[in-house]
């Protein structure tokens, strides 16, 4: 039985005919959810960020699908798979980083290629499976990752893998909400700039279950360190290559070689729907770049300016950087040395 507290915050919620979405880019100033009966929309959200994280844009994906196949069975009998088809491209071209959204929508093809009787029925129960084993598997890598972290005396993490990001609970704030459960206090967030994710999302969603957190500049982090107030960096992840390489929010690898200069040690909190097994390393991942009108100031953004921007929105921290990754199916340790063959069933 999962606590009520621990499902306080919901990024998606499926009502059977619709999918209501948290509008993540209004937060922490208002809590408003917009519905969506179609894929048109739900890949849409995705691609602005109403919905954001690795794991909750998978679920959505999965969501999307179901809206799609429930509008295109009634409509258009003879063509309805095809119509379905067209709508999980469209969902896949909505952001290309986080493996999860792939994963969902490959599961969502099979089912539609493979089930003959009452396939709409089994997308939906398809896609709340999906909804429902996110959750189960972060509220075991806390567990999991928490028995790792033992008695730190305190962390950092960065951009929001929480429950905004997932299907509820969170893959690194949920290590982080299970290691407070057993007493950890110092929990710092970096801002996570340009989008704002930890300053904006995490330390208010931390808050909704009473857990203090300190926000930190992003250019903070390394004389964090120095003080000596954190031993993990704790973060989630949006695809896990072979060899362990793990693309994570921009600032990710960052912090990855300031903790090498500082003995601070690194832990990546995903589920194994985040390990693309086909991806040798983390040379082949697509690294999004979104749009300079995130990053610039106004002043900047007309034709005749001579300032611009660049802005990946991920990037690649090396296996050999990593000391943990945490997963549903086990902890591997040194995943540079180990590799993470473990992890596969
Ligand atoms: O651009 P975002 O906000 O979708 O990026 C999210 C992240 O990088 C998260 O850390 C990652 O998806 C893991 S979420 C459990």
């Amino acid at each position: 039985m999962i606590a009520e507290n621990k499902l306080a915050v919901q990024a998606l919620q499926w009502t059977g005919k619709s999918l209501k979405v948290l509008d993540q880019r209004q937060l922490p100033q208002l809590i408003t959810y917009d519905e969506y009966e179609h894929a048109a929309g739900v890949a849409e959200a995705i691609r602005s960020m109403r919905v954001r994280g690795a794991p909750a844009i998978g679920i959505a994906a999965a969501y999307g699908v179901v809206l799609s196949a429930q509008q295109h069975f009634q409509a258009s009998p003879a063509t309805w798979h095809s119509l379905v088809q067209a709508d999980i491209q469209l969902l896949a071209a909505s952001r290309p980083t986080a493996v999860n959204l792939f994963w969902a929508l490959d599961l969502m093809r099979q089912t539609l290629e493979t089930v003959e009787q009452q396939t709409v029925e089994a997308l939906t129960a398809l896609a709340v499976q999906i909804h429902q084993d996110d959750l189960a598997a972060n509220l075991r890598m806390g567990e999991l990752g928490a028995e790792v972290l033992g008695n730190a005396k305190g962390v950092l993490t960065h951009c929001n893998a929480g429950a905004l990001a997932t299907g509820g609970y969170g893959t690194a704030l949920g290590v982080i909400r299970s290691a407070y459960q057993r007493g950890l206090r110092n929990v710092f967030a970096g801002e996570t700039r340009p989008w704002l994710q930890g300053a904006r999302l995490t330390v208010w969603e931390l808050a909704q279950d009473g857990i203090a957190a300190t926000l930190i500049a992003d250019s903070a982090a390394a004389w964090l360190m120095r003080t000596g107030a954190i031993d993990w960096v704790v973060v989630g992840a949006d695809r896990i290559a072979l060899n362990g390489d793990a693309a994570n929010k921009i600032g990710t690898y960052s912090l990855a070689v300031l903790a090498k200069q500082h003995g601070v040690k690194v832990m990546v909190v995903a589920p194994t729907s985040t390990i693309d097994w086909s991806m040798p390393s983390g040379e082949q991942i697509e690294i999004e770049q979104r749009a300079a009108s995130e990053l610039l100031p106004e002043c900047y953004q007309h034709e005749t300016s001579l300032v611009s921007a660049w802005n990946p929105v991920f990037d690649v921290t090396p296996a050999n950087l990593i000391d943990a990754i945490v997963t549903e199916r086990g902890v591997v340790l040194n995943p540079a040395l180990q590799g993470i063959g473990s992890l596969r069933q």
